[in-house]
């Protein structure tokens, strides 16, 4: 929600008319009266009455690509209303999974960023990393397993993450996002509580060797040729805060702080540059992503994980960089259109009958 009110404040409104969809947690959603109704007052009034009219409160998109928009489904006449481009403002499953991203390109409506393939292995850490390191980018040391083999024998899966990995470490559910799931272990105990809690967000766990490094990100945006803005860093002020977990993440708690551009030497702003565009062609983004890194004391730079719909709000690391790069939100949120129409066109190219 957060994410979206800045992307609708932003927008270009000379040039664009928002039509805003909701998706509520239970998965209906909601036409763009309703929508609306979700943001905050001053907020709302920036949509054009022509956009709020549509009172329709149950809308979908159907893959079927001769209805080109968003069918309203509690008018008897089924109409649809053509959408020109969607912008995906959803973190996490279903929303930066590709399973969106795959019904949109069923109904061959142009989108903002990722298409499935490269959202889906954006989302996945260890598909992340498997093809990070076939595109040679360093990474840190990790493992996984299925939450079946945990629970069929949980002491020779803690064996086996011992003998690979080794404590402390970091336990994550594979897919997932915002540090949901995510703990730092230190024993079997802590490691057997780590796990649980991950397992009830995926089926697939992650296991990484404790980095222990400056987190810097890069963004990204663009096609066949991405652009890497410069660097930020998220600074820890205080001991407390362990890691980034969802409260240091999201509360403003004071304890972290997001500098850009990062204070790190020129020439290992460019190594992150590269190393960011080479992650995102890795995936076979499109679109935007941001790639997360750590920066150990000896120099050594691993890459962490590429975001495919990093976060946007007012106080995100995505925006920030590429206004402390020269280009504001606005002008972003412009390319970013663009750069979905230009994916559009590239794939409708494709011949899809023989
Ligand atoms: N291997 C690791 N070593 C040290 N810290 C880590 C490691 N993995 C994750 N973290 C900490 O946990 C946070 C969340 O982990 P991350 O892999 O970025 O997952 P998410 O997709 O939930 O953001 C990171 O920003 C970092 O602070
Ligand atoms: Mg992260």
């Amino acid at each position: 929600m957060r994410s979206a009110r800045s992307v609708i404040e932003a927008v270009d409104k000379t040039k664009y008319e928002v039509v805003p969809i909701a998706i509520t947690k239970e998965g209906n959603w909601l036409g763009p009266a309703a929508a609306a109704k979700l943001l905050p007052e001053e907020v709302q009034r920036k949509l054009s009455a022509n956009a709020l009219n549509t009172k329709t409160k149950e809308v979908a998109i159907l893959g079927d690509p001769s209805r080109h928009g968003l069918m309203k489904l509690d008018t008897g006449d089924q109409t649809t209303e053509t959408l020109d481009v969607v912008f995906p403002v959803l973190h996490g499953t279903y929303g930066e999974d590709g399973t969106l991203q795959g019904l949109l390109e069923m109904a061959a409506i142009p989108f903002v960023g990722c298409g499935t393939l490269a959202s889906a292995c954006g989302m996945d850490k260890v598909t992340m990393k498997a093809l990070f390191r076939e595109a040679g980018l360093p990474i840190c040391a990790h493992t996984w397993f299925l939450r079946a083999e945990w629970e069929g024998d949980p002491n020779k899966v803690t064996r086996r993450v011992i003998r690979e990995i080794g404590f402390p470490c970091f336990v994550k559910p594979a897919n997932l996002g915002s540090s949901v799931g995510v703990s730092k272990t230190s024993d079997k105990a802590s490691f057997a509580k780590a796990v649980d809690l991950a397992a009830r967000y995926d089926r697939k766990i992650i296991v990484e060797e404790l980095v222990d490094g400056r987190e810097i990100e890069c963004a990204v945006m663009g096609n066949d040729e991405p652009q890497a803005s410069l660097p930020g860093e998220y600074v820890i002020h205080e001991e407390s805060a362990r890691f980034l977990d969802y409260t240091e993440k999201y509360s403003s708690t004071g304890n972290v702080e997001f500098i850009v551009p990062a204070h790190i030497s020129k020439s290992v702003i460019r190594k992150i540059q590269s190393m960011a565009a080479k992650a995102y062609k890795a995936i076979d983004a499109s679109g935007l992503s941001r790639v997360d890194f750590f920066l150990k004391k000896d120099g050594e730079l691993l890459v962490n994980e590429i975001n495919t719909l990093p976060g946007l709000t007012d106080v995100s690391g995505f925006p920030k960089m590429w206004e402390a790069t020269g280009i504001p939100f606005t002008r972003v949120i412009d390319q970013l259109i663009q750069f979905a129409l230009e994916r559009h066109r590239e794939r409708s190219r494709n011949e899809t009958s023989i």
